[in-house]
């Protein structure tokens, strides 16, 4: 198969870890006889510097023509004084808003070679296996007014929805639990918010074409709480903007670090975004000590969703685990007796584990 990828490697670890996932999509390339053509472009700060805007057009014109897009992060401290319009971050925003990608699927598993390197204990990580399903084009991050400071003693964010973004971002957490344990919890502050009580009404209406699948609604701040002690209890969360970004940094904590969280940045239909978790870490960029395993296995999930290609994806997801399981690992995780290498050895490591399993021949 004939597939063309725009990379945004963006800024601080970013180029690292983008590096790290074109060198596995190669890999797989390679065993599966696939031709996978690929093109950078500059988003974020690296855009900013190079061209003057976080999201220049012709980025915006090769992601809209790309049949996936992947992007390894932006920001950092070099311009984190420049007004928000024009800030690093505004360039991702403005991308997931342009190709309408409203869903954010961003898994969680404990694995078991890493329940020892999370601070939270091994017996409480044990058997995590969540989606965060996030929504991702509407909420606080894009409300109106854009201009949000006034004479310089007011400010305001809008958290604004759409029934319809609702309803879609509602129905996506519902066939997402469909395909696994078929449990959907809804996260809001509907004791608050009237977005939040929008959010309920619609997951009430919803629910009706689901039978299958349970649902359970639950305030965000206890949420919270109980996704570091009864992680194993949820299945998919479906919630809005700010909460998924927030959940989702928090959850990384079962992993053992944000450098294990890949996601997909989805629509129904159209061309998908495949994005790590995790930030730029302006304090260990440029040292080659960035974990890649979030951004290869946001390969993985490129693979899977954009390209249908389950068995390539599969083969890059158990050599991850294999890898763990020989306890590799970057410096963010602690594995007892463990193996520590930079973050290109660790990529190494996957790909050669790749290319030693036997399932594509
Ligand atoms: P961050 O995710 O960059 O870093 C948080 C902590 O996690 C740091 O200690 C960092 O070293 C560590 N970390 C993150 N990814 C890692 C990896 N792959 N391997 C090892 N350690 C890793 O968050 P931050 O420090 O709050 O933000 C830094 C910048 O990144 C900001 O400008 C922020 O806006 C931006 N950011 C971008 C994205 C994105 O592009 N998707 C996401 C989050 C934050
Ligand atoms: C993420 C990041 C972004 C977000 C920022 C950098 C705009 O934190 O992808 O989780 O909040 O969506
Ligand atoms: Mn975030």
């Amino acid at each position: 198969m004939k597939k063309h990828i725009v990379l945004l490697p963006g800024d601080g670890i970013g180029p690292e870890v983008t590096k790290a996932a074109k060198r596995v999509l190669e890999a797989v390339a390679e065993r599966y006889q696939h031709t996978f053509t690929f093109e950078s472009q500059d988003i974020g700060g690296a855009a900013i510097d190079q061209q003057g805007s976080p999201l220049p057009e012709n980025t915006v014109e090769a992601c809209k023509k790309a049949d996936a897009v992947f992007l390894g992060a932006v920001g950092g401290p070099k311009w984190d004084q420049l007004p928000g319009h024009m800030r690093p971050e505004k360039g991702l925003l403005g991308i997931r808003k342009q190709l309408g990608l409203f869903a954010n699927l961003r898994p969680v598993k404990a694995y078991q070679q890493l329940l020892h390197a999370s601070p939270l204990k091994p017996e409480v990580v044990a058997g995590s296996d969540l989606l965060i399903v996030r929504e991702l084009t509407g909420g606080l991050y894009f409300g109106e007014p854009s201009e949000r400071r006034k004479n310089g003693k007011e400010v305001v964010d809008t958290l604004a929805y759409q029934k319809e973004e609702i309803e879609r971002i509602v129905e996506k957490g519902f066939e997402s639990a469909r395909l696994r344990r078929k449990h959907l919890t809804s996260v809001d502050k509907a004791n608050v918010l009237e977005s939040s009580r929008m959010w309920r009404e619609v997951v009430e209406e919803k629910k009706k074409d689901y039978p299958d699948v349970t649902v359970e609604h639950m305030l965000v701040d206890a949420a919270a709480m109980k996704l570091v002690t009864n992680p194993s209890a949820f299945d998919v969360i479906v919630t809005e903007n700010m909460f998924g970004d927030i959940l989702s940094d928090e959850a990384s904590v079962l992993t053992g670090s944000l450098g294990m969280l890949p996601s997909a940045s989805v629509r129904s239909d159209g061309v998908g975004l495949y994005e790590p978790v995790h930030g730029s870490a302006p304090d260990i960029a440029g040292e080659n000590k960035a974990n890649p395993l979030a951004a290869i296995l946001s390969t993985a999930m490129m693979l899977k969703h954009s390209f249908q290609m389950e068995e390539e994806a599969e083969e890059i997801e158990k050599a991850v685990a294999d890898v763990l399981q020989a306890r590799y690992h970057t410096a963010d995780l602690q594995i007892t007796n463990g193996v520590q290498v930079s973050g290109s050895e660790l990529a190494n490591k996957v790909i050669e584990q790749l290319s030693t399993s036997d399932a594509a021949e």
